[in-house]
């Protein structure tokens, strides 16, 4: 040992004032880091000294042991101190920055189907329509049966349907609605029935397993086609602006008789032909006709006194060609990206 016990404790001392000094001035977390590197790290200053602790007399090594402990635990606090008061200012000064932009809310919004099925809804109901609604489950005697389409006919076909029992399934459209609401009402009958409608289609670009549909049923003395025609020009005029145009094809539903297809010019060409309308300049929307006396035999309307019109709308069709979507299947993905664009 070619120190004496007072040389390395006055060693000590000095080291412990440098320390002070340094950790005084020290300004930031990398020079902390630095600090602690340099005095407390395993070939640091410190750690050299405990190295000396066998090299000295047994009698002195308490001494020296608890000079050494004590100087240590100085340094490691000092600089746990240190630590904590950077973070800490950094957080209050973070805080306090009233020149930071604020974290924009995500806001919630209403779904494009949900958007074209209020506006549909309001100019219907500006025209003096009612709003019915039906269930989606629904029993085969209202979304079939009732509806002239009895077991086995090969209409049932092309209505590819969620059966949940024998007798309840998913509805396939919204015409059920129709039965429903005259078994309620006496006429006359002024009324659209918006909804969900389900069927076990393949997902493809134009179909999805689940849709929606308006309804419409108009019943009382004396009508007939020409208002069906007035109504579908008049909504489709204040949908999408005065210079449309709408046609009927001969169709077929058991529902109705004379039953049609109707169709509005292309607003995207105007009736030219484009990609939209697939060259054609039509848009194929849905099917109506007037109601068949066989369902005013189901509900107990007398058929001699009262006529009706009935109409569908499929609102993804609709949506579609208003925002110039050509896939169906983002209006059930949920990616906000697409949402957020409503
Ligand atoms: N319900 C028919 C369908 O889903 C459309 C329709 C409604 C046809 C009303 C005539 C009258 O295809």
């Amino acid at each position: 040992m070619d120190q004496s016990l007072n040389d390395i404790i006055q060693q000590l001392q000095d080291i412990r004032t440098q320390f002070e000094k340094e950790i005084e001035a020290c300004s930031g977390a990398e020079v902390l880091e630095a600090l602690r590197i340099k005095y407390l790290s395993k070939k640091g200053i410190i750690s050299g000294y405990l190295a000396l602790l066998g090299k000295v007399a047994p009698e002195e090594r308490p001494l020296l042991g608890q000079q050494l402990n004590e100087l240590k635990s100085l340094a490691q606090n000092l600089i746990a101190e240190r630590v904590e008061g950077l973070q800490l200012s950094h957080r209050t000064h973070t805080f306090f920055d009233t020149s930071l932009p604020g974290i924009k809310p995500l806001y919630g919004r209403k779904h494009p189907l949900r958007v074209v099925q209020d506006e549909i809804k309001s100019i219907f109901t500006s025209m003096g329509f009612r709003i019915e609604m039906g269930p989606e489950l629904e029993s085969d005697y209202y979304n079939f049966e009732a509806l002239n389409i009895p077991v086995n006919h090969p209409a049932r076909d092309s209505h590819d349907t969620f059966y949940i029992t024998d007798n309840l399934l998913l509805r396939t459209h919204t015409s059920p609605v129709q039965v429903r609401t005259m078994e309620k009402f006496k006429p006359p009958i002024r009324i659209i029935a918006p909804g969900r409608c389900f069927r076990k289609d393949a997902i493809d670009a134009t179909h999805y397993p689940t849709f929606h549909q308006v309804e419409g049923l108009v019943v009382d003395e004396g009508i007939n086609f020409a208002d069906l025609k007035g109504i579908i020009l008049a909504f489709a005029k204040k949908l999408l602006g005065e210079d449309i145009k709408i046609r009927f094809r001969p169709s077929y539903f058991p529902f109705t008789e004379p039953s049609a297809e109707y169709d509005f010019s292309c607003f995207k060409c105007g009736g030219t032909g484009c990609r939209i309308c697939k060259g054609t300049g039509w848009i194929e929307i849905s099917g109506a006709g007037m109601v068949h006396p066989a369902v005013f035999k189901y509900v107990d309307y007398d058929s001699e006194k009262y006529t009706g019109y009935a109409f569908g709308m499929g609102i993804e069709r609709i949506a579609m060609l208003r925002y110039q979507i050509d896939d169906i299947r983002v209006f059930y993905e949920n990616d906000l990206r697409f949402l957020q664009q409503f």
